[in-house]
């Protein structure tokens, strides 16, 4: 029977040392909660890296056998390319570049030929795996190069590429040393997909002037053959979110976590920690919202769950210390005995825990300097049993696009964000009903399970399409 090969760089789940034992635990990152709903059906397959260097050859075997009783399939990554292909050309290069932060991007020969290495062994991982009737789906960023690399050694096969993070500008992508090799990468695809219209069209025009390949509506015509770029907004487990939140369990712990607070409105903000996500300019917003407005002094508590993330990686470990100390300022500032103004979490957390703290927010603040899609926003709204709260959401996040009903800001303007927070926190609850209830509706539609239907139903009308052309 046909299957689905799933392919990312990281696996949904990722295996920890706990005394001494290799336990697996949930991956965080929109591709792994997002898609890690519907990858165990039939002899799906997952590919993708274990998150850890496993070297004795007999860990290896065990993390393999574990894993493939979940369906998934481990990629052993050495330390050398965790180091150079996936926090250096990924995260150091691409990453950077593709949030149009390209003054923090490094431009590294070594890094690039450890990522096409890298991605060579992804392929031979794929290769082994895949049969002459299965769909190969291969995501993000980390893994541009694999489609073609996959054409040429199936060259019949069916691949579906997604990125899941922004397609920037050609302005932007032009400063890549390797931009043809990249877009020449993703070219072996037959659909290519991105988030929002942007993106695509970005991705569009790049290919029109680096490789030379013009497009009408969305078809790229190859010599040898044709392929799609469409828009594909990534939504998320809609049922699973709400299902959760309105369980007594939940609500339990929700009204225990609001008592221990204090405060009389609680916001939360959720995020790994990256530079992307706009952690430092939210902090100088909430500071001057508390001066400009201090009757809210004592009355709110903005929950801030920030999840290691990249922590090997420079920009990351400054941007730690920028957050601590801007955190302990303003907590030292503003709180008192009974209070503080920023309650501050740096690690995951479960479920059960985030779905209580979804709950009990009055506010969520999602204000991403830039954002493929961001689905902490709809696990937001998806976990508000009752229809109230407010969601405050950045213009840069694909997301904004689907949710015109939440506070839009931009993250740069840090006024506008004092206004939309005091907006927020004095919305009646009329107003939040009507908000809430129309976004709810947006993101019960438009789940993860329509997102997967819709990206393989085109995947399918592109082969057939692509029949009839070599026909006509
Ligand atoms: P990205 O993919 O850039 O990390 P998203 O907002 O799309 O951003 O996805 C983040 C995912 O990680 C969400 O599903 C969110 O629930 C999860 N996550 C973020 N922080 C935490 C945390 N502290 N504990 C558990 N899960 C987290
Ligand atoms: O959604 C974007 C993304 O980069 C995924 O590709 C990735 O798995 C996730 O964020 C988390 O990042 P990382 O895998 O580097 O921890």
């Amino acid at each position: 029977m046909a299957k689905l090969i799933i392919v990312s760089n990281r696996l949904p789940v990722k295996l920890q040392e706990k005394e001494g034992e290799l336990i697996f635990k949930t991956s965080e990152g929109g591709l792994a909660t997002g898609l890690g709903s519907i990858y165990k059906e039939g002899d799906n397959i997952w590919i993708g890296w274990p998150g850890q260097v496993v070297e004795e050859p007999e860990k290896q075997k065990k993390v393999t056998e574990d894993l493939k009783k979940e369906n998934m399939l481990p990629v052993f990554l050495t330390e050398t390319e965790i180091k150079e292909y996936y926090e250096g050309f990924s995260n150091e290069t691409l990453w950077p570049t593709f949030h149009y932060f390209s003054q923090y991007a490094v431009y590294e020969q070594q890094l690039w030929e450890t990522y096409v290495q890298a991605n060579q062994k992804f392929c031979d991982a794929v290769a082994e795996q895949a049969g002459p009737d299965d769909t190969i789906w291969v995501h993000d960023y980390q893994l541009l190069l694999l489609p073609s690399m996959l054409r040429e050694k199936l060259p019949d096969c069916t691949i579906g590429f997604f990125q899941h993070i922004p397609f920037p500008s050609y302005e932007v992508f032009r400063l890549l040393p390797w931009r043809k090799e990249l877009l020449e990468g993703m070219l072996g695809s037959d659909l290519v997909g991105f988030h929002t219209y942007d993106d695509m069209r970005h991705f569009l025009s790049s290919v029109n002037r680096i490789v030379g390949h013009g497009s009408m509506h969305g078809w790229i015509n190859l010599s040898s053959r044709s392929l799609l770029v469409d828009s594909f907004p990534m939504g998320i487990d809609y049922e699973k979110y709400a299902g959760i939140a309105k369980t007594e369990e939940v609500g339990r712990r929700a009204n225990i976590y609001r008592n221990n607070l204090h405060a009389e409105k609680v916001m939360i903000a959720v995020d790994r920690l990256d530079y992307s996500k706009g952690i430092p300019q939210r902090l100088d917003a909430f500071e001057k919202f508390l001066a400009k407005y201090p009757e809210f002094q004592g009355k709110v508590t903005l929950v801030m769950l920030v999840v290691p993330s990249r922590d090997e990686v420079e920009k990351y470990k400054e941007l730690k210390e920028e957050i601590d100390e801007k955190v302990g300022r303003i907590n030292g500032k503003f709180s008192d005995i009974n209070w503080n103004p920023i309650q501050y979490f740096y690690r995951s957390y479960p479920l059960e825990t985030l779905s209580a703290l979804y709950r009990m927010a009055d506010v969520a603040l999602v204000t991403p300097m830039r954002d493929g899609m961001n689905l902490v926003c709809k696990e937001y709204v998806a976990s508000r049993h009752d229809q109230s709260g407010v969601l405050i959401l950045s213009e840069m996040a694909g997301a904004s696009k689907e949710l015109s009903d939440a506070i839009l800001i931009n993250p740069n303007d840090i006024n506008q964000m004092v206004e939309a927070l005091h907006e927020a926190l004095t919305m009646p609850e009329e107003i939040q009903k009507v908000h809430m209830s129309s976004m709810q509706e947006t993101i019960k539609r438009y789940n993860i399970h329509h997102w997967v239907s819709m990206f393989m139903d085109r995947l399918s009308y592109v082969k057939i399409k692509q029949l009839s052309m070599a026909t006509s």
